[in-house]
């Protein structure tokens, strides 16, 4: 059986656990898909880090250019973060006809139409389950269990990070600051925290559930957001006292023709499901004209969790390789123009 080589971009949080679970599970894996699935070659920023996982049987590089340009590498499991370079990287991996799979939902909020675009042009597969929630599926939820549907609202805890300080600072009265310091320990945080605490991670979720769930293309500007970094111990415990818990919530919500979204902290009841979701757990209800309510529940943030959808959608790379179909679980409904009604 011809093993099926992975290009593994990053070996942070999220690719440590990638690189676990591909090996932890490895007769599983090959169970399901018929193949070995080997991760061949790993990108760093700097090589001579200390690592706490055993990399010695794959090859590891700080050149990128070394994986995507390898005419071995079938897949590119980008884990690395950040925006315009490592878009350069997976548009020259699909115009070589690799798979992709991104954890990276910066870059897919912003570039997700031209990224997919090319990914089609090339027949190619493209996944990014781990972008949004971590390990609840809410991708393949939205744009497969549901296609059948008509979403009306999206509402969540779609960051970890601010779940986690929120919960913290609720519970155990902790600082903010301490917390912070400790999501950033634990490896939930983005490189710069800001993006967690200021809303824009959680916008850039929001944009691409709103994208998928109202089939409509909707841009990071179409978000409005505030984070939680002027939210205070004091504001906690008076919404407590008040039977509420404070949570920064993203909503998407279709309004008559038109599509609104927004990322804030909000007052929930403490009765309401989504009040109960602490730490680093998000979750996802989604409302369909058909279905009705439904919640998505799970961690938002971490190595094995977020691995989990990682590893998933390579699976569903391999799998839709062996079936001839990439290409085709690509289609993403992004449309050339912003839609604001299905009319349009
Ligand atoms: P991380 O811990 O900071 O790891 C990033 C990895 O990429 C590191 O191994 C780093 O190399 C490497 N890297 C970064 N920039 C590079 C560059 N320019 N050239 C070569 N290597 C580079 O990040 P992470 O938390 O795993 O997150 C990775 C991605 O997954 C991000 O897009 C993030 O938003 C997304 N994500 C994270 C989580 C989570 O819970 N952490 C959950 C869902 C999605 P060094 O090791 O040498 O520094
Ligand atoms: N920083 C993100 C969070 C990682 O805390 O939710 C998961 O996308």
């Amino acid at each position: 059986m011809k093993p099926i080589k992975v290009g593994l971009l990053g070996l942070g949080t999220v690719g440590t656990g990638v690189v676990r679970i591909v090996e932890g599970h490895q007769s599983d894996l090959q169970s399901q898909v018929g193949s070995p699935i080997v991760i061949e070659k790993v990108l760093v920023k700097n090589v001579e880090k200390a690592r706490n996982i055993s990399v010695s049987t794959h090859k590891i590089t700080d050149d990128a250019w070394d994986i995507i340009r390898d005419p071995e590498i079938d897949v590119i499991v980008e884990v690395m973060g950040g925006i315009e370079t490592t878009k350069e990287y997976l548009i020259e991996a699909l115009e070589r006809g690799k798979h992709v799979v991104t954890a990276n939902k910066d870059l897919m909020a912003l570039h997700g139409p031209e990224i997919m675009a090319k990914a089609q042009e090339h027949h190619c597969d493209v996944f990014y389950e781990a972008s949004v929630a971590g390990g609840i599926p809410i991708i393949r939820t939205l744009s497969e269990s549901f296609s059948s549907d008509r979403i009306l609202k999206i509402m969540g805890i779609v960051n970890g990070t601010t779940n986690f300080i929120l919960t913290k600072m609720s519970q155990e009265g902790a600082s903010y600051a301490d917390v912070l310091k400790e999501a950033q320990e634990l490896g939930y945080a983005e490189s710069d925290p800001t993006s967690d605490v200021e809303g824009l991670d959680a916008a850039r979720k929001m944009a691409i559930l709103g994208t998928l769930g109202f089939r409509a293309n909707v841009a990071l500007e179409d978000v409005s957001v505030r984070g939680i970094s002027q939210v205070t111990k004091d504001d906690i415990l008076y919404a407590k006292r008040l039977g509420y818990e404070v949570k920064l919530l993203g909503i998407a919500e279709r309004q008559d023709e038109h599509i609104s979204l927004s990322v804030q902290p909000t007052m929930i009841r403490k009765s309401h499901p989504i009040a109960s979701v602490n730490g680093v757990f998000n979750a996802v209800y989604v409302h369909g004209e058909a279905v009705g309510e439904t919640m998505f529940y799970g961690a938002g943030a971490g190595e094995l969790p977020t691995a989990t959808s990682v590893v998933a959608d390579l699976v569903s790379v391999v799998k839709n390789m062996k079936l001839g179909v990439n290409g085709q679980h690509c289609t993403v409904p992004y449309k050339e123009k912003k839609l604001k009604n299905d009319e349009q």
